[in-house]
């Protein structure tokens, strides 16, 4: 079975919609374990109380990309992890990572690249810059990461409507709701049953 570490570095509600897909069996895959760049993200909470193996690793830490990339691919190989999944995950990954996990680390980003993507655009700036541009869809992306910002390989996508009376809170949650917490464990689906090569 497909065994995935989860990235995270906030609330982890991604990470929740990945542990409800694996427990409901509509998800061939078993969550090995939840990395998290900060020491209080309640997405840590969410993994022990599901009994899943929760570490706090802080970028700060390490002196060099090196030696963090290093850390962090120790935890995910021992651990027999296949693919590396970030969500809400915000420090960078630097070569070493990437090369010990070369296409397979995938992101969620909330908005269809290339739009409103690259430097600055995490979180609620996202869907700030959306109604303040006006567009009438965002949506959400799945994409394998590589060296660049938001600019591997594009995975999948969903549209999510822009509502009148939208503010960036009640846009970021119908993205979460219906883009994001869809979309993600439907890529790691894929993995599972080799779609992606
Ligand atoms: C979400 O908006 C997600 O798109 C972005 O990080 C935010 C927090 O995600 N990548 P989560 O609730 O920690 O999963």
């Amino acid at each position: 079975m497909l065994k995935i570490g989860v990235l995270v570095s906030g609330g982890g509600t991604n990470l929740q919609a990945l542990i409800d897909a694996a427990q409901s069996k509509t998800l061939e895959a078993e969550i090995a374990v939840v990395v998290s760049s900060s020491p209080n993200a309640y997405a840590l909470e969410r993994a022990r109380r599901h009994g899943i193996e929760a570490v706090c690793v802080r970028r700060r830490d390490y002196a060099s990309q090196d030696g963090y990339d290093a850390a962090m691919v120790q935890i995910l190989k021992g651990r027999g992890v296949g693919l590396a999944v970030l969500a809400g995950f915000l420090p960078i990954l630097g070569p070493l990572f990437l090369k010990a996990f070369n296409r397979r680390v995938i992101n969620i980003h909330p908005s269809l690249i290339p739009a409103f993507c690259g430097k600055g655009f995490y979180g609620i700036k996202i869907h700030e810059a959306v109604l303040a541009r006006g567009v009438k869809v965002t949506g959400a992306t799945v994409h394998l990461v590589d060296e660049g910002t938001d600019t591997g390989p594009i995975l999948l996508q969903k549209a999510v409507d822009v509502k009148e009376g939208d503010t960036p809170e009640t846009l970021r949650q119908r993205v979460m709701e219906e883009g994001e917490w869809e979309l993600l464990p439907e890529a790691v689906r894929m993995f599972a049953e080799g779609l992606i090569q």
